[in-house]
């Protein structure tokens, strides 16, 4: 299959190289996708952290659960995480900041992921976030004044063979240029 056809289809379907590199393109996605679509619910989280307290090293596999479930983790939850796993306030912070993918304040309606790892920035990666970054006057982490976008590093999606690629609202976009930003960005916005 040619790689441009790849890059256009997001199909891999043929031969154990392409099913293999299809399987870990899967774990990546499966950790970029966004799932949530609602607000912080106190009741909820609590059933979370009761559900998964009793799993070895349950600290990741419930921040995990409650960013897929509301889309940050509230950092007035973190003494009720801290206390049920008899750790500090300071360590679950030290966790969720740690890690990149965590946020503590609610994202906006789209996540757009760049990808700053090695193979997209040698294709024009650098010039595309610069790019997205004006467009949106955002830096990373932002998220625009009425909510509609939030601004996010990744560092591979399983996609090298398009680069530079990105994720916009859970999909996964390759060979992405400045003016194939533009053009996804604008059929959201008529879709909004
Ligand atoms: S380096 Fe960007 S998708 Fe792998």
């Amino acid at each position: 299959m040619a790689i441009n056809r790849v890059c256009e289809n997001q199909e891999f379907l043929h031969n154990t190289e392409q099913l293999e590199f299809q399987a870990l393109r899967g774990i990546f996605m499966s950790m970029n996708k966004e799932k949530h679509s609602s607000d912080w619910d106190e009741a909820a989280a609590e059933k979370i952290l009761q559900e998964k307290k009793g799993m070895p090293g349950a600290l990741l596999p419930i921040l995990h659960a409650l960013q897929e479930k509301f889309g940050y983790i509230a950092p007035e939850f973190v003494p009720t995480i801290a206390e049920a796993l008899n750790l500090s306030r300071a360590e679950v912070h030290g966790v969720i900041s740690f890690y990149h993918d965590y946020r503590q304040t609610p994202p906006g309606k789209q996540v757009i992921k760049i990808c700053r790892a090695e193979a997209c920035q040698s294709m024009a990666g650098r010039q595309l976030e610069n790019h997205v970054k004006q467009k949106l006057g955002l830096e990373y982490r932002g998220t625009t004044p009425a909510g509609d976008y939030t601004l996010e590093p990744v560092y591979c999606l399983g996609n090298c063979a398009c680069a530079p690629s990105m994720m916009m609202g859970g999909k996964l976009y390759g060979r992405v240029t400045p003016e194939k930003f533009d053009a996804l960005l604008d059929k959201k916005e008529d879709a909004a």
